[in-house]
């Protein structure tokens, strides 16, 4: 698999752990910034990670902010994006089978490198169900616009 990673701030200093476990996983990650631990807006971030998924057919998306709440509200403003705010192995597993996330979210206020660790080996080696979740997923494709009907 083929990640992009973009962090805050706030997120800075798990970077380099989190790319090193993906690294160890085989897979690959490019780094989007920031360079330092310097502050930072999120949405600048969360902007320049959720594109590269978008245009990089099939690649994914690594965000940390403090609480990975904000990075992954801004990431989800972009269309394609299906950026998941995960705690722990279980959400980042169901966030690739139920959802088709393609952007794990967290907060390094919130976890520890251990959980880190488990929710990227979780996202990785969890495919999409499809089925009656495609259909879903479609949906929030649609700007969830279901007309009168609904
Ligand atoms: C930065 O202090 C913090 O607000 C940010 O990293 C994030 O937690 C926002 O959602």
């Amino acid at each position: 698999m083929k990640f992009y990673i973009a962090t805050d701030h706030a997120g800075y200093a798990l970077k380099e752990f989190t790319k090193d476990i993906v690294r160890s996983l085989g897979h690959e990650i490019i780094d989007l910034g920031p360079d330092s631990a310097d502050r930072v807006d999120y949405p600048d971030f969360a902007k320049k990670c959720a594109n590269a998924v978008v245009e990089d057919k099939g690649s994914f998306g690594i965000l940390i902010c403090g609480t990975g709440i904000g990075i992954s509200i801004s990431a989800n403003k972009i269309k394609g994006v299906r950026a998941a705010l995960c705690h722990d192995a279980y959400t980042a597993s169901m966030s690739r089978a139920h959802n088709n996330a393609n952007i794990l979210a967290f907060g390094e206020r919130v976890v520890g490198r251990g959980v880190v660790e488990s929710m990227i080996e979780a996202f990785c080696n969890t495919p999409f169900e499809g089925g009656r979740h495609l259909n879903r997923v479609n949906k929030i494709e649609d700007g969830c616009n279901f007309g009168a009907n609904f």
